[in-house]
């Protein structure tokens, strides 16, 4: 058993995307080796219907997944491919892009105004940059819940925990995508596969993170486990951690309970050419697809 160290934890940054949709970002368009297999992850919760109401209109993707996962409101999207629906609260949809896709997402909030949701971006390996486009929309409802005898609730959005394995399959980075729900002052270790990277994003409550390492600058506050490891207080809204090396994550909550997702896949350690929606392995790919959409073959490639 060992913990894994906190690399680094950072508050998601302020980003506008789309045609003017306020959102915070906790990575992307940074180092793509830092979260491999993940490439982005996108925070669109919001209050106020004018900060999102414009959406996001057509625009492309290729070489990647996007992994849509939505807390209240509605997002109404649809593709070149013919496809449309309407994420609702609770429900998950996973984009496999591949080999090209033009669509739209368009969020809608509820009666109150509000808009909650997360979009993550996944990579794809090279033998599967170009596989055909497929669509994984999952209703909350299908989404396995687990309770703990303590309180703890982990939703399985995708992969296997705790005997439960989620609806979304066959993703080449072998995800696990949980939400998870500890009640307060409870401490909870949670078992990650050591192959895996993986990262928490805090977006209700309060926690403190055991830390394995201890980077100067972080007191020393107790001992779990017969070790000495630092806690780390992960207070307030919108907090990236990204953890090192190890098979478990252990985490306290605040007095007020902490929700936060806990993601983690397999990398895939391949080149990434990155151009906004789309994300190859080389400039020639990159190249390639910029001239695909000019010449109208961005979907045709598929075939
Ligand atoms: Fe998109």
């Amino acid at each position: 058993m060992s913990i894994r160290p906190i690399l680094e934890t950072r508050s998601a940054m302020p980003t506008m995307e789309g045609a003017g949709v306020h959102l915070h970002r906790a990575f992307g368009f940074q180092d793509p080796t830092e979260l491999d297999p993940f490439l982005l992850f996108d925070d669109f919760r919001n209050e106020d219907p004018r900060d999102y109401m414009r959406g996001f209109p057509w625009h492309p993707h290729r070489g990647i997944e996007t992994i849509t996962y939505v807390l209240a409101g509605t997002v109404e999207h649809g593709d070149s491919l013919g496809n449309t629906g309407r994420l609702g609260a609770g429900d998950v949809q996973w984009m496999t892009a591949g080999s090209g896709i033009l669509h739209q997402e368009m969020p809608q909030g509820n009666a109150k105004g509000q808009m909650h949701g997360f979009q993550l971006w996944g990579n794809l390996p090279s033998s599967l940059k170009m596989t055909a486009p497929r669509y994984q929309d999952v209703k909350g409802t299908e989404i396995p819940e687990v309770i703990d005898d303590d309180g703890t609730v982990v939703r399985v959005v995708v992969g296997s925990f705790w005997g439960k394995t989620g609806p979304v399959d066959g993703i080449a980075a072998d995800p696990q995508y949980l939400d998870v729900s500890v009640p307060a002052g409870l401490k909870k270790t949670f078992k990650i596969d050591t192959y895996r990277r993986a990262f928490a994003y805090v977006f209700e409550g309060s926690a403190s993170f055991a830390d394995a390492s201890r980077p100067s600058g972080v007191r020393l506050e107790k001992e779990v486990m017969g070790r000495e490891v630092n806690i780390r207080d992960m207070s307030g809204d919108r907090t990236l951690v990204r953890f090192g090396t190890g098979d478990e994550v252990t985490v306290q909550a605040g007095p007020q309970g902490v929700r936060f997702l806990l993601i983690s896949g397999a990398p895939i350690e391949e080149p990434v050419a990155w151009h906004g929606p789309i994300v190859m392995n080389t400039e020639d790919e990159i190249r390639k697809a910029i001239s695909d959409l000019r010449n109208g073959t961005f979907i045709a490639a598929q075939h």
